[in-house]
């Protein structure tokens, strides 16, 4: 019998993603459920039935009645996570899963992770589309050299979010609770342009709304370039109608072209340097945009939960160059022209304090 700790955790947001989380925890070595919350109790009594864990309403109430938590995962509105994860961090002294974009502003990241440290506790940020196998491939024909210099890049995203989709909850379509598309779908993008391109050294941003009545951005181009050299182009937007296109990235590199397409950057449609990858390398999303990566990103946490030197492969350093890109992109729209990523601090519109709209979303 395994003597390695199990890790215990508790779930605060039982909406559309959380599905993923909790079946993940219930599926993983080493990590146990035991209880479910959220502010509308027919959602918490979902996994209450499926998982025959408790539920609650109130998350402090969660925490107080079961102290053996030490996790806990926090897929409430995105505007949120920052407050949500400061209190759990340092009035509760849990670790926290924090589901994509993490926080809002690049300061936000610096705070929690600071608070993290002093409380001895963790931060696990969560970017799922790391995991799929052809973004695995291609970083891999990137590090090992085989796809040799990057010479451009272009990510494009074209997905359908009609208005009945920012209807859903007060908090979609807002700059303070959500960010448009660049923040609520193209954050895993910019992710993952980090992760393959390296550092974006400066960009150019152009936003519009151009499909839906709301008041972030639901469609925005970029230019980028990089600190290897390369130059970059982005497009992303949630007006694309009547369907989802596609989330592609595809880069021309010296030794050829490595193109990742599909719905959610799920399929190898090119590599040249090995032609016969891309079908071993390629999954099947259909009907399930999110993809399979939760599981994977709760066995690296489980992981190094129980030994410390398996690092969760998301740093504070990661994180926060990810969202202070992000903000890069609308500090340039807002500024109307390029900026230097490195500079960058908050943008002014981004994450912008709305306690009324708050206030929905805090216990009170
Ligand atoms: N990784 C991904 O691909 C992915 C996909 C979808 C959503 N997300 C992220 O997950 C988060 C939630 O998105 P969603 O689509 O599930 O939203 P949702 O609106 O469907 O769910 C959010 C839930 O949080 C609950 N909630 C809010 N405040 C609460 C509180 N104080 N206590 C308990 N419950 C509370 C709400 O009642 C709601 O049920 C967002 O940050 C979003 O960006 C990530």
């Amino acid at each position: 019998m395994s003597s390695k700790k199990i890790i215990n955790i508790g779930i605060i947001g039982c909406g559309r993603i959380s599905g993923h989380h909790a079946r993940s925890i219930v599926t993983t070595n080493g990590a146990n459920l035991i209880a479910v919350c959220d502010l509308d109790y027919s959602k918490a009594e979902f996994y209450m039935k499926e998982f025959g864990v408790k539920g609650y309403i109130n998350y402090r109430e969660m925490l107080n009645l079961h102290p053996e938590i030490d996790t806990v995962a926090i897929i409430t509105p995105s505007g949120m996570h920052y407050e949500h994860s400061v209190e759990i961090i340092t009035k509760y002294k849990k670790n926290v899963i924090v589901e994509k974009p993490t926080f809002m502003k690049p300061s936000q990241v610096s705070d929690v992770y600071k608070l993290a440290n002093e409380n001895n506790v963790q931060v696990f940020a969560v970017f799922q589309n790391r995991h799929n196998k052809a973004v695995q491939r291609v970083l891999k024909g990137i590090q090992n050299n085989e796809l040799g210099k990057i010479r451009t890049i272009a990510v494009r995203v074209r997905w359908c979010r009609p208005q009945r989709y920012y209807d859903l909850a007060a908090w979609r379509g807002t700059y303070s609770m959500d960010g448009g598309c660049l923040t609520n779908q193209g954050i895993h993008h910019i992710d993952l342009l980090k992760l393959l391109c390296g550092e974006i050294t400066r960009v150019s941003s152009s936003h519009r709304t151009l499909g839906s009545n709301i008041e972030v951005e639901d469609t925005a181009v970029a230019t980028m370039e990089f600190k290897n050299g390369a130059i970059g182009t982005l497009e992303i937007t949630t007006a694309a109608r009547p369907i989802d296109y596609e989330a592609s990235i595809s880069l021309v590199c010296e030794n050829g072209l490595a193109q990742i397409g599909g719905i959610a950057v799920n399929e190898l449609q090119v590599y040249t340097p090995d032609e016969n990858t891309c079908k071993l390398n390629s999954e099947d999303f259909s009907g399930n945009v999110y993809g399979n990566g939760h599981a994977k990103i709760y066995q690296e946490i489980v992981n190094s939960l129980q030994s410390p030197e398996n690092k969760f492969p998301v740093t504070s350093e990661d994180t926060f160059s990810t969202i202070q890109l992000l903000n890069a992109f609308y500090v340039s729209d807002e500024n109307q022209q390029w900026v230097e990523v490195s500079k960058v601090g908050d943008s002014k519109r981004l994450g912008r304090e709305d306690n009324t709209l708050a206030d929905l979303y805090r216990i009170k």
